[in-house]
């Protein structure tokens, strides 16, 4: 079907203005991103963590990335004062950690097995990768708080990255490349 400018019209299952929160996820969630675990160490030694899909990269040169959190979350305050944090990119075996890191549970690294990283920051064994930063910049976004991260050191291995996308957790399908980019 041809719209009036003569542009094929897409098969919209919803066309709306902003307005509605729950639509804005629901179309933020198509896009496919992996999970994280963002941690770092309170200011009284307290290991904090929480999961994160907003992480991005930034530049290059310095080497920077960001992620968000919530304004209204009980550890914001950990991540606008420390000077170290990471990133730790979830691998697909590690639903548990996800999920346990989304809720406001007592002490989230009971179960997680851990390596202190810089200035002591804990990172999560079994990550697909880790992204080791010093807090470079905090800018204000809305309901959240832009967090930019310059990284220091990062490690890769070869697992298998967790998934988010349309609201469920998800593995790589076993499906040829579609590119190399
Ligand atoms: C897949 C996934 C991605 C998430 N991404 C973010 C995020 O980018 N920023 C954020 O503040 N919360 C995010 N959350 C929600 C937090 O993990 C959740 O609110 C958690 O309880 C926050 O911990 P806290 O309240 O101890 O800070 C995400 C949750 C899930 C399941």
């Amino acid at each position: 079907m041809l719209s009036p400018n003569g542009v094929k019209k897409a098969d919209w299952v919803s066309d709306t203005t902003a307005g509605d929160p729950r639509d804005f996820r629901i179309a933020l969630g198509c896009f496919a991103t992996g999970v994280t675990i963002v941690t770092t160490l309170g200011s009284d030694g307290r290991y904090v963590g929480l999961t994160v899909n907003s992480f991005s990269s930034v530049s290059m040169d310095p080497p920077l990335v960001l992620w968000s959190i919530a304004a209204k979350s009980p550890n914001l305050k950990a991540f606008q004062e420390c000077s170290h944090f990471a990133i730790n990119v979830l691998a697909d075996d590690q639903t548990d950690l996800c999920k346990v890191f989304s809720t406001p549970v007592a002490d989230k690294f009971a179960g997680a097995s851990i390596t202190a990283g810089e200035e002591g920051v804990p990172l999560i064994d079994g990550a697909v990768a880790q992204f080791e930063c010093e807090r470079f910049a905090c800018y204000p976004g809305g309901d959240h708080e832009i967090v930019v991260g310059r990284v220091t050191r990062m490690r890769r291995s070869d697992r298998s990255p967790l998934l988010f996308c349309k609201g469920e957790l998800r593995s790589l399908p076993a499906a040829p490349k579609l590119m190399v980019a």
